[in-house]
C-alpha cells in the first residue's frame, strides 16, 4: 500500500537497498580469498553508510513516533540496532589493518564476523518489515505518513549532500 503509507514504503526500499549490498558481502564471504578482502570493505563500508542514514532516519522521525504505540517493540528494535552497531564496529576495525599476507585465523574471523553482521541486520530487516511497519501502517494516519516520509526524505537529503 505505497499511496497510503509512504513512511513505511520509504523504509522498505532502503531496506532492498540494503540486501543488495547485503547479498554481495554474503557471496564474497562464502568464497573468501585474500583476493576478495578489497571488495569486502568496500562493501561493508558501503553498509556503514547506508545504516548510518537509514538508522538516522529510524531513529530520530519513525521510532519516536510510533514508540508511544508499541513501546515493547521499539525496545527491541533498539536493541537490535545496538547489536548491529557493535558487530559493525569489530567488523570495521578487523578491517581496518589486514595482516600481510592475510592468514587463515584473519580470513576465518572476518567471515565469521561478517556473517554476523550480514545475519543481524538481516534479521532485523525482516522484524521491521513484519512487525512494526505492518502495526504502524494500521495505527498511522495518512497525513502522519506523508509527514515522516517528507521528514526522512530531508535526512536523505541532507546527508547525502554532504
Ligand atoms: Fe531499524
Ligand atoms: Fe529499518
Amino acid at each position: 500500500m505505497p499511496e497510503t503509507a509512504p513512511a513505511c514504503e520509504h523504509l522498505r526500499k532502503d531496506h532492498r537497498v540494503i540486501e543488495e549490498s547485503l547479498d554481495i558481502l554474503l557471496a564474497a564471504l562464502l568464497r573468501l580469498t585474500p583476493e576478495l578482502i578489497p571488495e569486502i570493505q568496500a562493501t561493508v563500508r558501503a553498509l556503514q553508510d547506508l545504516a548510518a542514514i537509514h538508522f538516522e532516519k529510524e531513529e530520530t522521525i519513525f521510532y519516536p513516533k510510533v514508540r508511544p504505540l508499541l513501546s515493547d517493540l521499539l525496545d527491541r528494535m533498539d536493541v537490535q540496532h545496538e547489536e548491529v552497531r557493535e558487530v559493525e564496529r569489530y567488523l570495521a576495525e578487523l578491517l581496518a589493518e589486514p595482516p600481510q599476507p592475510p592468514d587463515s585465523r584473519w580470513l576465518s574471523e572476518v567471515r565469521s564476523f561478517g556473517i554476523e553482521f550480514h545475519d543481524r541486520i538481516q534479521h532485523h530487516i525482516v522484524d521491521e518489515e513484519d512487525q512494526l511497519l505492518r502495526l504502524a501502517e494500521d495505527r498511522l494516519t495518512a497525513e502522519e505518513q506523508e509527514s515522516l516520509a517528507a521528514a526522512m526524505s530531508a535526512v536523505q537529503s541532507r546527508i547525502t549532500s554532504i
